[in-house]
C-alpha cells in the first residue's frame, strides 16, 4: 500500500522547479528527491526547496523502493526513454508535454503503461485552469449541444524559447511551437471536443523569423517558428490550429480555444500573460447571452495532486497515454503534410 502522500522524485529542474512548487502545496504529495546533470541547478532547487535528496543520475531515483511516482521534466527525446525506464521500476510516471518528439515514441510508452500497469499522465496543465475545468463540464453536461468546430491557437510575437539550446533542435526537440505550444491547445481542443479521431491533417510550416534571428546570432534553428494547420474528425467535426513562437503580429502571447456547437459556444483564452477566462455564448429568452463561469474551488486542484490522488486510488488520470499518442499522430501527420504539400490521411 503507498502512503498517504505520493513520494515524487523530480527529474529535470527547469520546468521541474514549477512541479516541485505545485507538489509541495499538493496535500497528497511529497517531494522526496530531485535529479538535474547541472550541479547549479541541482543545488539551488535543492537548497530554496529544502531537499536533501540530491542526484545527477535519474537511475538512483528508479532504483530506490523510496519513491512511488518520478516527474520527468527534461528534454523532449528524454520523455520516451525515461518514461519507459521509470515505468519499467514500477514508478507512476507524470511526463511533460510533448508526449514525446513524435508518435513512435509514443507508441513505445503506451505499451510500457500497458505491460506495467503503472500509471501515467501528461503534464497538459492548462486543462487544469479553472476556466477549462469550468467549460469542461459544460460540454460534458451536453450544453453545446452537437460540438462541429473548433479552433484553437498560441501565438507569440517574439518568444523562441532558448534560442540555439535543444528547444530549436529537431533531433532534440521533435519541432518547434507547434509540438512546444500548439501541443497544449490541441489537446485542449480535443478534450473540449470529446477526443474525436482525427481523420485528415493539412499542415503548413514556416521558418523564416526563426532562422533569420537565429542567423544573427550563430545559432542552429532546425525547426518551424510558425504552423497553421486544418483537421478533420471521424465525426464530421473539424479544427483549426496555430501555433507560433515569432511572428510580426499584435500581442505577445495570446491564446485562444473556441468550440462551435449547435447550441451554444464556449471559449477559453488568456486574458494577459497566464491568466484565462471561460466564456459561454448562447441564445437564452430571446437574447444572445454571454456567460463567464467563476471558479469553484475545486477547480484549483492541480495536476500535481491530482496525480497523487489518481495514484492513491488507482483511478484513471486525465491526459493519458492514449490521448498523447492520438496527439503525437496529429502533429506527426502536421509536419508530413507540411513537408509534401499535400493533406495526410489518417
Ligand atoms: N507544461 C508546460 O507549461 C511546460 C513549460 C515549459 C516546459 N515544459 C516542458 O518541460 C520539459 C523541460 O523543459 P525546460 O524548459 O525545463 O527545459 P530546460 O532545458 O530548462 O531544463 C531541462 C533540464 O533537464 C536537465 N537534464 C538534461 N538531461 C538530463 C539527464 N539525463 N538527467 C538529469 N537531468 C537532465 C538539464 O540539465 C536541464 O536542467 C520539456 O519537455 C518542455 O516541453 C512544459
Amino acid at each position: 500500500m503507498l502512503e498517504e502522500r505520493v513520494r515524487f522524485g523530480v527529474i529535470g529542474l527547469g520546468m521541474g522547479r514549477y512541479h516541485i512548487e505545485r507538489l509541495l502545496e499538493a496535500p497528497h504529495a511529497e517531494v522526496r528527491a530531485i535529479c538535474d546533470l547541472d550541479q547549479g541547478r541541482l543545488e539551488r532547487a535543492g537548497d530554496q526547496y529544502a531537499i536533501a535528496w540530491r542526484t545527477s543520475n535519474y537511475e538512483d531515483l528508479l532504483a530506490s523502493p523510496e519513491i512511488d511516482a518520478v516527474v520527468v521534466a527534461l528534454p523532449n527525446v528524454l520523455h520516451a526513454p525515461v518514461s519507459i525506464a521509470a515505468l519499467r521500476a514500477g514508478k507512476h510516471v507524470l511526463c511533460e508535454k510533448p508526449m514525446a518528439r513524435n508518435a513512435a515514441e509514443a507508441e513505445q510508452m503506451l505499451q510500457a503503461v500497458s505491460e506495467t500497469g503503472r500509471l501515467f499522465m501528461i503534464h497538459f496543465n492548462y486543462r487544469f485552469t479553472p476556466a477549462a475545468a469550468a467549460l469542461h463540464r459544460y460540454v460534458e453536461a451536453g450544453e453545446l449541444g452537437h460540438v462541429y468546430h473548433a479552433r484553437s491557437w498560441w501565438h507569440r510575437s517574439r518568444g523562441i524559447p532558448n534560442l540555439g539550446t535543444w528547444f530549436t533542435s529537431k533531433e532534440s526537440a521533435g519541432g518547434g511551437p507547434l509540438i512546444d505550444l500548439g501541443v497544449h491547445r490541441l489537446d485542449l481542443a480535443l478534450w473540449l471536443m470529446g477526443y474525436p479521431q482525427a481523420t485528415a491533417v493539412s499542415g503548413a510550416t514556416y521558418d523564416l523569423l526563426g532562422k533569420a534571428l537565429a542567423a544573427e546570432q550563430g545559432r542552429e534553428f532546425t525547426v518551424e517558428d510558425m504552423a497553421s494547420v486544418f483537421v478533420r474528425f471521424d465525426n464530421g467535426a473539424t479544427l483549426v490550429l496555430e501555433a507560433s513562437w515569432a511572428e510580426n503580429g499584435e500581442r505577445d502571447e495570446e491564446m485562444l480555444t473556441q468550440v462551435y456547437g449547435t447550441k451554444a459556444g464556449c471559449l477559453h483564452r488568456n486574458t494577459r500573460g497566464y491568466e484565462f477566462e471561460a466564456r459561454i455564448f448562447r441564445p437564452e429568452h430571446g437574447s444572445y447571452v454571454s456567460i463567464a463561469p467563476q471558479a469553484y474551488p475545486r477547480d484549483l486542484v492541480s495536476a500535481q495532486e491530482h496525480f497523487a490522488q489518481c495514484v492513491l486510488s488507482g483511478d484513471t488520470p486525465s491526459a493519458t497515454a492514449e490521448q498523447g499518442l492520438q496527439v503525437m499522430r496529429i502533429i506527426d501527420a502536421i509536419y508530413a503534410s507540411a513537408a509534401r504539400g499535400e493533406e495526410i490521411r489518417l
